[in-house]
């Protein structure tokens, strides 16, 4: 949980620091994380499996969550690997410091330039399917003649079977997913494997995410059991990892109500040791990829109130300056967000309202019918539990420039990510010659 609290001005501080101050310093709209939240949520994943899981584990960040420098150096540094979907991904993960052995590169479309990047930098590489594998084998072979040539090490991505309920753009572990082999090539996949210059070290399943029940995540073991002792028994193939995905959701209103991190990993915990000890195996390596539960409640995003229009007897839209670009998931996936006014935490909620974005386009709300002690223009709206998927699905529609992000902790804040400039949006802009006047 965040460490906010209400100071004396009445102003809502994040580790210390007074939100107004910060937006004054900084700029609107200004994402803002908190460091001691993110350290804390990333204890309690590993504090977890040391206390419920008898094997090794392994957490890994699921980067795409909020891929920058600071994020992974912080997760890097307690103990975290990351998971990454692209070479940009790999190269944010690397040069904030992660340690390349415990990289994962997944994505249903890599390509080859992006997977020679992983292979040069030793990452491990979760294949999807078999272009990718047929390729990747490719590539190993014609570097097997260098003399520091050591075989590739890989997983394989799984479609699993397994349904949650959750948005449906965002369920990947149903049969009928663009993601991983399909089961009934798997037998066929071990084949290939075991003829190949890779080294494979186990396999991979992802359910989906914003997830709330647990019942998914405890079969889950159940399911990859039988393909990791198939391997073993019939294609002297002989796995140690595998990775359940990650999918745990949060708390975005308060009606949300999901586990909480321990009890999530007590539960995959027991539904692989069950499923493993009844086969008769020795307990894999268990890792696991959490991205928004481990960012998502650890950052908010304040904003500066504008205008006002009310229609009689329908609604009042309070706008801001931001919206779909900064957070495109309440109109992507119809997402719902708490918030509140920084600059009035104590006074009554007196009115109900619209948040209205910036952008043109009708569905750029934020908020759909808030409640909100009065409001001015001017006033600063903090929006909570932004950290996961909002700067990383940030977009510059409309040419709004990215906002900053601010790391904030025992009252001190460094910036993390500088706003872009007006400038900063034509920099990749190229006017032929024939067009200048
Ligand atoms: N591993 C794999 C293979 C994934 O595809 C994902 C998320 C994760 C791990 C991390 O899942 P998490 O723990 O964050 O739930 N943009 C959407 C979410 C897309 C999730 C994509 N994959 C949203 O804003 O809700």
């Amino acid at each position: 949980p965040l460490t906010a609290v209400v100071n004396s001005h009445d102003h809502l501080e994040i580790g210390g620091c007074d939100v107004l101050e910060l937006v004054q310093q900084y700029g609107s709209p200004l994402y803002i994380l908190d460091e001691v939240s993110l350290r804390t949520a990333c204890q309690q994943y590993r504090d977890a499996f040391a206390k419920h899981y008898q094997g090794q584990s392994q957490v890994l960040y699921a980067s795409k969550a909020w891929s920058c420098l600071a994020v992974c150096a912080i997760v890097s540094s307690e103990g975290l690997g990351i998971d990454v979907v692209s070479a940009g991904e790999i190269l944010t993960a690397l040069r904030a410091g992660a340690s390349p052995s415990l990289i994962y590169f997944h994505g249903n479309n890599k390509s080859i330039d992006e997977l020679s990047y992983a292979l040069e930098s030793s990452c491990t590489i979760v294949v999807d399917n078999w272009h990718e594998l047929k390729t990747l084998d490719r590539l190993a072979k014609e570097q097997s003649d260098i003399v520091s040539f050591h075989a590739p090490r890989i997983m394989l991505r799984l479609t699993p079977g397994i349904e949650c309920h959750t948005h449906e753009y965002i369920q990947t572990g149903h049969i009928d997913s663009k993601f991983g082999f399909d089961p009934n090539e798997i037998p066929a996949v071990f084949a290939f494997l075991s003829e190949s210059s890779l080294n494979c070290i186990g396999i991979h399943a992802h359910i989906g995410s914003q997830i709330f029940e647990l019942q998914p995540h405890q079969d889950i073991g159940g399911v990859m059991v039988q393909w990791y002792a198939l391997a073993g028994e019939k294609y002297g193939l002989h796995f140690s990892e595998i990775n359940i995905g990650g999918g745990l959701g949060i708390r975005y209103v308060e009606s949300d109500d999901p586990p909480s991190i321990e009890e999530w990993v007590k539960t995959v915990s027991a539904g692989v040791t069950e499923a493993f000890v009844t086969a008769g195996l020795p307990l894999p390596k268990l890792l696991c990829e959490p991205g928004r539960s481990l960012v998502g409640s650890t950052c908010v995003t304040a904003y500066t109130i504008g205008g006002r229009k009310t229609v009689p007897d329908i609604r009042t839209y309070v706008t801001i300056d931001g919206g779909m670009s900064d957070n495109p998931r309440p109109i992507t996936y119809q997402s719902k967000y708490r918030a509140v006014i920084a600059d009035r935490m104590g006074a009554a909620l007196s009115q109900t309202v619209t948040i209205a974005g910036k952008h043109c386009e009708s569905g750029d709300i934020l908020i759909k019918d808030i409640q909100l002690p009065e409001t001015n223009a001017g006033d600063t709206l903090v929006v909570f539990g932004t950290g996961a998927y909002n700067y990383s699905m940030a977009s510059n529609y409309n040419r709004l420039p990215k906002p900053a992000a601010v790391i904030v902790e025992g009252g001190e804040s460094s910036l993390i990510i500088k706003r872009e400039t007006r400038e900063d949006l034509l920099r990749q802009d190229c006017l032929p010659e024939k067009l200048r006047r």
